[in-house]
């Protein structure tokens, strides 16, 4: 059997000392996985992981890319069918990490097109005002993610990785 590490009596001071840091790192959402996805919904806004959303939200928005939020975002039928897949196959309810749960509970039946609309995000960002979002020259919109999570590529959204252009780090 292999002996846990941590259970060495030189090794456990290292090891309570790095737990902290380990867990603050740990990435609630995996990170995307497929090169095409970032190529192609990742051009006009950062690339948004399949687990941040319900299947039914992502078969929803592919379906109508010809109008996606007033842009034409079209795929070829191929690329079309390949990243729906992936979506799909990835989505917050077919996971079972920690924050796709809450999506999922948060949402009931309902099916929004935005992450930005998902009740827990909306809760989570509640305390934000519109002088450090909205008219922030640096952020614009809460869509964009990675303008204050400097870690979301990694899929990590916890406060540790929060940086708000022109305010800094966040403590509530
Ligand atoms: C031609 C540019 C363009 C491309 C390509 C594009 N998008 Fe978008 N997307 C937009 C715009 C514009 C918005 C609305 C942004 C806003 O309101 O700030 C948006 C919003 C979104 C949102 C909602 C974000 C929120 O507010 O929660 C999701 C999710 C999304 N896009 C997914 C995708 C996916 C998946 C693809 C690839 C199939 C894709 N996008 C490709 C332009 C694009
Ligand atoms: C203006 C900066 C900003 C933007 C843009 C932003 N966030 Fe956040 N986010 C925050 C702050 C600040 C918190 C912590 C709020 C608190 O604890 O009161 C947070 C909290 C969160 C949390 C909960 C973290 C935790 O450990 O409890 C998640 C998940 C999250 N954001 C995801 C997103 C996603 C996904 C997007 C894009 C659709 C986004 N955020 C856009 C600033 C931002």
């Amino acid at each position: 059997m292999m002996k846990n590490k941590c259970l060495n009596v030189l090794l456990l001071i290292p090891c309570l000392l790095a737990a902290p840091a380990v867990l603050a790192n740990t990435p609630g959402i995996t990170p995307i996985s497929a090169a095409d996805y970032q190529e192609e919904c990742g051009s006009c806004h950062f690339a948004y992981q399949p687990e941040l959303l319900p299947s039914a939200s992502w078969r929803k928005m592919m379906a109508g890319l010809h109008d996606h939020f007033g842009e034409n975002a079209e795929l070829g039928a191929d690329a079309g069918a390949r990243l729906t897949a992936y979506l799909v196959d990835h989505a917050a309810d077919h996971t079972d990490n920690k924050r796709s749960r809450r999506i999922m509970r948060s949402l009931g039946t309902t099916v929004p097109l935005r992450i930005t609309d998902v009740p827990y995000i909306k809760k989570e960002h509640r305390e934000l005002p519109r002088r450090l979002v909205q008219d922030n020259d640096k952020v614009k919109s809460l869509s964009n993610c990675d303008a204050c999570h400097t870690q979301a590529v990694k899929g990590i959204y916890s406060e540790s990785g929060i940086n708000i252009p022109g305010h800094g780090r966040w403590d509530d």
